[in-house]
Order: C-alpha cells, then sequence, then structure tokens
C-alpha cells in the first residue's frame, strides 16, 4: 500500500496508456475515495460520467474533427486572458519538458500538432471521467472549486491504486459532442474530464516531473515570529 507521501509526491500526469481495460470495480472504488473529497457546505455539486469504449471513440473522433475543422472552442466555462508572466513561463516550461521527453524538436510543426490532436483524443486512455457539476450553480465559483477538490483527490486516489490520469480540459474542447456521445443532462455544466488508465511506463512523457514554486514563494506565513 502507497503512503499520502508516495501518492503526492510519486504522482504525475499520465499521457500514455496501455490498451488495457480498466475494471468497472476498481473505478468505483477509486471514485469512492474521491468522493470523500470537502466541499462548501458538503454541497457536494459535482457528478462523474464515466465513458470507455465506443462511446469514448465516438467523442476523441468528434473532438478532433471539429477541432480542426475550425470549430470554435465550445468548454463550459470563462477563460479570462491568455497567462501572462510567471503563469505563462510555467505553462512553457511544462510544454519544453513534454516536447523535450517525447522528441519533439521546436520547429516540428507536424510532431507539434500530433501531440495537440492527442490531447483532443484524451491521450488514446481506455477511460474518460467527465466532470460535471449541478447547472443551478452555474455562477457559483464555489462550486468549480469544489469540482478542483474532488478532480484532485481522483487523480491520487487512481494514483494509489496504480492507474494513471490526466486532467485534459483538450478532451472537453467541444462540449456539444462531450454532451451527446456521454449523454449528460442539460442540468450539469461540464467542467473538465480526466483520462485514465493503467501507465505505459514505455511512453517518455510519463517520465516527465513537472516542477512546483518553492514554498518560500508560495506561502507567507504571519505571526509565527511574535
Ligand atoms: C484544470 C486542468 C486542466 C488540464 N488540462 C490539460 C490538457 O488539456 N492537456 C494536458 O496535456 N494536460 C492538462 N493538464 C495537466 C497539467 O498540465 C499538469 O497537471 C501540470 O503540468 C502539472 O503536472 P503534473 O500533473 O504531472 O504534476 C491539466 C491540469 C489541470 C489541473
Amino acid at each position: 500500500m502507497k503512503t499520502y507521501d508516495d501518492v503526492v509526491q510519486g504522482r504525475r500526469s499520465i499521457r500514455g496508456f496501455k490498451a488495457a481495460p480498466v475494471p468497472r470495480e476498481l473505478i468505483e472504488e477509486v471514485l469512492t475515495l474521491a468522493l470523500r473529497a470537502p466541499s462548501s457546505l458538503n454541497s457536494q455539486p459535482w457528478n462523474f460520467t464515466v465513458v470507455t469504449g465506443a462511446a469514448l471513440d465516438r467523442i476523441r473522433a468528434g473532438n478532433t474533427e471539429r477541432t480542426l475543422a475550425g470549430v470554435p472552442d465550445s468548454r463550459e466555462f470563462r477563460k479570462g486572458e491568455q497567462y501572462a508572466g510567471p503563469h505563462r513561463e510555467r505553462q512553457i516550461e511544462i510544454a519544453k519538458q513534454l516536447f523535450e521527453a517525447m522528441g519533439i524538436a521546436r520547429d516540428d510543426a507536424d510532431m507539434r500538432q500530433d501531440w495537440v490532436l492527442r490531447g483532443f483524443r484524451q491521450f488514446d486512455a481506455p477511460v474518460s471521467i467527465v466532470v460535471t457539476y449541478d447547472r443551478v450553480l452555474l455562477g457559483n465559483d464555489i462550486a468549480v472549486f469544489d469540482c478542483g477538490a474532488v478532480t484532485n483527490a481522483l487523480v491520487n486516489a487512481a494514483w494509489s491504486r496504480g492507474l494513471g490520469c490526466v486532467v485534459n480540459t483538450q478532451g472537453i474542447m467541444q462540449s456539444p459532442v462531450v454532451r451527446a456521445e456521454a449523454g449528460i443532462a442539460e442540468d450539469q455544466v461540464i467542467q473538465t474530464c480526466v483520462a485514465m488508465g493503467w501507465p505505459d511506463e514505455s511512453f517518455p512523457a510519463n517520465a516527465v516531473v513537472s516542477r512546483r514554486k518553492p514554498i518560500t514563494e508560495a506561502a507567507t506565513f504571519v505571526g509565527f515570529d511574535d
């Protein structure tokens, strides 16, 4: 059994999966753990649609086709401005790490495009878990915060059982396709999806360890020296 530290320090996003299916019972076990996540006033606004097989393949195909055809992104959340400053620098850093691991040269437009398309295909994971929340809470930022909490709990719970995940907003780029193929009701807002499966250890990007800003930058301690 992995310790909490093993899970948190060892987890990383997985973007290459073995073809082997994931048993439904194991996904239920992981979701049971994730559902222990805290939420505002214990409101638990989240819901999950677990998709595999032909339905997931249709989502991959529709997502890819529509994006290549130039259909605008229809993700159901506000995106704000493009990242700048330190946020943009971190975005570039992780992209560089991934491209370097995959041997994708900076000027290799075809390979870069191939990588982006993998994202739209949810990295060909055998399972996608679409995270939604109750539409009656649309506009309430806490519901979105709660979805983040449960999604973090989900990826860590999966890792504790040997499964790999990547939280993948590319996978819901074309939300009408996801909604139709996964049968997601209109009373749900699609927040994100999590690609899940057994990690392919031979896939180079799976070895990438992303950096974190140090605690000296992230945390301020007040009153400790009084
Ligand atoms: C809300 C959210 C959306 C993400 N969307 C994508 C995505 O579309 N494609 C992708 O490759 N990774 C995506 N990621 C994974 C992040 O790139 C990854 O978590 C980050 O670089 C830190 O790396 P780690 O998960 O390996 O610690 C997303 C993560 C989060 C939390």
